[in-house]
């Protein structure tokens, strides 16, 4: 396994070498220097196609991983297929696989036993699990302000046995098209990316709110985008009023700082903190789902540090990156009983205790700071591939590494996809037409400019 790991002068030379037998056509992104880990690998290596032989008969499953050899950026596959991951299990590995103290961590007998949980924060198993008991966090906290200083009646407490009103009241939960928020039964009822998710399963009566569809790149469309997020922001007020209207007002709004899964939709900080003044003047609690962007992607540790609101969200879920799954919750948010809030395992203990090291590895390596210089250069590499392919690329956006594209249509961003992994590099897609980066927070300037020069060899040969 040692002699898969190439020491850092020597993976600078093999870096150079490849660079110097690239075709003389090839994109121009230069290469940064390599100036880290020597636990990561050098580049790709492809041994055979992808799903190679060992990975056969797999239906959905694209190919079996090896996670043992995977390294850093690179996700070794069970053929010995090495690819730089710019995927990361949608988003889920924080600082490269197999980070060395992290395997120093669990390698310590002591550190078996979890630490207890922190104070206002409720962890879970999952991010669905974290955002369906926020929102019954949700209802619980609107319920309580209602009633007052008042008991629960005795008609609520046996009409809630037989599911219904005023026990198990006609609240809901505002969300927006597009959005993703888990495929758990209260969950979905505020998913609305995808079809397959929602297909032929009951769901809530709540309303659903258009997020902005924006030009990007969003500097130069500032008064079109304005325009369009105050149409938006409007509709939310009236689904408000009229969802009061019919009897089931909303208890709470949910949205993504970037919908990730319905397509990486970006809106304003302006945007979200008119959202979130509204969520205050109707008395409805503002939820921030971040369980895709929280944990440094956008170049801060929470997406919404980039709004600079003056009043807090009122719950921030997480997972993904976070290794475990919760949310953090303002005081009043707290349930007022032992046991509303609750299941067996309340998430894994084990993971809060790799999510410290996680946390002490972001701070010690700088990785914020690492984020936001490999962000810049990938956005301003794919402007610059958008460019050089306009029929193929456009919308080009991002924060951080958070970054996507848009092909221009189904079958040609599945065929780049699996191009791009038979070269090495994994990719994912999102919504209809778009290519989605998620790197891991290890992904440096230097991997950046290996994928683009990847990424446009794909493109300059997909026929
Ligand atoms: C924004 C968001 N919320 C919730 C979820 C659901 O998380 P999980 O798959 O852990 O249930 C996801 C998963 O991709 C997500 O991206």
């Amino acid at each position: 396994m040692a002699s898969g790991l190439i020491r850092r002068h020597l993976a600078l030379s093999l870096h150079r070498n490849v660079r110097l037998s690239a075709p003389a056509c090839r994109y121009a992104s230069k290469a940064a220097p390599k100036t880290d880990q020597d636990y990561d690998y050098s580049g790709p290596s492809m041994k055979t196609t992808v799903p190679g032989p060992r990975t056969q008969n797999v239906g959905a499953i694209n190919f079996f991983c090896n996670y043992e050899e995977s390294r850093g950026n690179y996700l070794v596959d069970v053929d010995g297929n090495r690819m730089l991951d710019l995927y990361t299990q949608i988003s889920s590995i924080p600082i490269g696989y197999n980070h060395p103290d992290l395997l120093k961590l669990m390698s310590n007998p002591n550190n078996l036993v979890a630490p207890s949980g922190i104070t206002r924060v409720q962890t879970m198993a999952c991010g669905s699990c974290a955002n369906e008991n926020a929102y019954k966090a949700m209802f619980i906290w609107y319920r309580n302000k209602e009633r007052g200083p008042n008991a629960p009646s005795e008609e609520e407490l046996s009409s809630c046995m037989i599911n219904q009103s005023p026990g198990c009241p006609e609240l809901s939960i505002l969300s927006f098209m597009g959005g993703f928020h888990g495929r758990t039964m209260g969950c979905l009822s505020t998913t609305h990316s995808k079809p397959i998710h929602k297909l032929d399963l009951p769901s809530f009566d709540w309303p659903i709110a258009p997020f902005p569809h924006l030009q990007y790149p969003l500097e130069e469309f500032t008064r079109e985008n304005a325009q369009e997020e105050a149409r938006c922001l409007e509709e939310v007020e009236d689904l408000i009023v009229r969802w009061r209207q019919k009897g089931k007002p909303v208890a709470g709004i949910v949205i993504e700082p970037i919908q990730a899964e319905g397509g990486d939709n970006h809106a304003s900080p302006d945007f979200f903190r008119n959202l979130r003044n509204i969520a205050r003047k109707h008395g409805c609690a503002f939820h921030v789902d971040e369980v895709q962007t929280g944990g440094g992607a956008t170049g801060k540790f929470w997406a919404h540090e980039h709004w600079g609101l003056d009043d807090p969200a009122d719950i921030v879920a997480f997972s993904k990156k976070m290794l475990t799954g919760g949310y953090f919750h303002k005081d009043e948010l707290q349930a007022d009983k032992p046991y509303r809030i609750f299941n067996t395992w309340m998430g894994d203990p084990s993971k809060n205790l790799m999510l410290a090291e996680v946390l002490n590895v972001i701070r010690t390596e700088n990785l914020l700071e690492e984020v936001c210089r490999s962000g810049k250069a990938l956005l301003n590499g794919l402007y610059e591939l958008q460019a050089r392919y306009p029929g193929m690329l456009s919308r080009a956006r991002g924060q951080g590494t958070f970054c996507a594209i848009d092909i221009c249509d189904d079958a040609t961003r599945t065929s780049l996809l699996n191009k791009a992994r038979d070269k090495g590099v994994l990719l994912g897609g999102c919504g209809s037409q778009s290519i989605r980066f998620r790197p891991a927070l290890v992904f440096k300037e230097y991997h950046v400019h290996m994928f683009l020069n990847i990424f446009n060899d794909v493109l300059a040969q997909h026929k």
